[in-house]
């Protein structure tokens, strides 16, 4: 067998990646899993979420839920979100972030960004600037004075870029609109907990396709696969 013949070889090659898209790399335990659903609270998540008892092959990695008292939350490049709300039918979310929801001021003023290539945020959404370490001799518009931190502004564009010097963004819906002169703490905070909603970007298709062959759909890293339990 040292010298196998390059049919031979085309052969093992082709046998092992079908096997390999067939099958998936787990076994047949795991996969039955898949079948039952994430449950947290009034949360229920399927394909494609893993968490709670749903293997992380049943999900894309970046989708692992998870449940503490009866609350569902998700952690994205290390940000730390609650889940108000799941819609399975047209794969989308409800979040916000943990600690802008709690309170606004004793935020990390960092912007959490949500991988495109997996997350989609909703038409109804925008993105909002959020000045701070602002230069207290100068007027802001839509500003609130955090303790210790002194003037934030908040602004739809890029005023104040030159006498802050630090910003980030966050996801407001469009309706929300920072005009008045001070910002009223209350509303934004409301607001926040709203949270805001993103589509997860799946191939449905493949999916639906996968499930009227028997399949199960799951994933391997970043790739989505049809998996076959027999
Ligand atoms: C789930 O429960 C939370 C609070 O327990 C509530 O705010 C939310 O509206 C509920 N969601 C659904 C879809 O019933
Ligand atoms: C979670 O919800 C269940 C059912 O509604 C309830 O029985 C249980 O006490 C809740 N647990 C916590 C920690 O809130
Ligand atoms: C914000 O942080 C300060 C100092 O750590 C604390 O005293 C205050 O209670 C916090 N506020 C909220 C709403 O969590
Ligand atoms: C701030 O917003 C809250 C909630 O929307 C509202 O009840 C309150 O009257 C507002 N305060 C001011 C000063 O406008």
């Amino acid at each position: 067998m040292r010298y196998l013949p390059n049919s031979c070889l085309v052969f093992f090659f082709l046998f092992f990646s079908l096997f390999h898209n067939l099958s998936c790399a787990s076994t047949e335990k795991e996969l039955g899993w898949c079948q039952v659903q994430f449950q947290c609270g009034n949360i229920t998540a399927g394909f494609p979420f893993s968490g709670g008892i749903r293997p992380q092959l049943c999900g894309h990695p970046l989708l692992e839920l998870h449940c503490f008292k009866n609350t569902t939350s998700i952690i994205i490049s290390n940000n730390f979100y609650n889940v108000h709300n799941i819609d399975q039918t047209s794969n989308t979310l409800r979040i916000t972030r943990a600690e802008l929801q709690d309170s606004f001021c004793n935020g990390t003023f960092t912007t959490a960004t949500l991988p495109p290539e997996i997350f989609e945020l909703l038409p109804a959404y925008k993105n909002l600037n959020v000045f701070y370490l602002c230069d207290s001799k100068l007027p802001y518009l839509s500003s609130y004075t955090c303790p210790g931190r002194g003037p934030v502004s908040v602004s739809q564009n890029l005023d104040y870029q030159n006498s802050c010097q630090g910003s980030f963004t966050m996801n407001v819906p469009k309706s929300y609109v920072p005009e008045e002169k001070e910002l009223n703490l209350t509303q934004l905070e409301n607001t926040l907990k709203e949270g805001f909603e993103v589509k997860v970007k799946i191939d449905e298709k493949a999916c639906q396709e996968c499930s009227s062959s028997h399949g199960i759909c799951g994933f391997e890293n970043t790739k989505q696969v049809c998996c076959n339990e027999a």
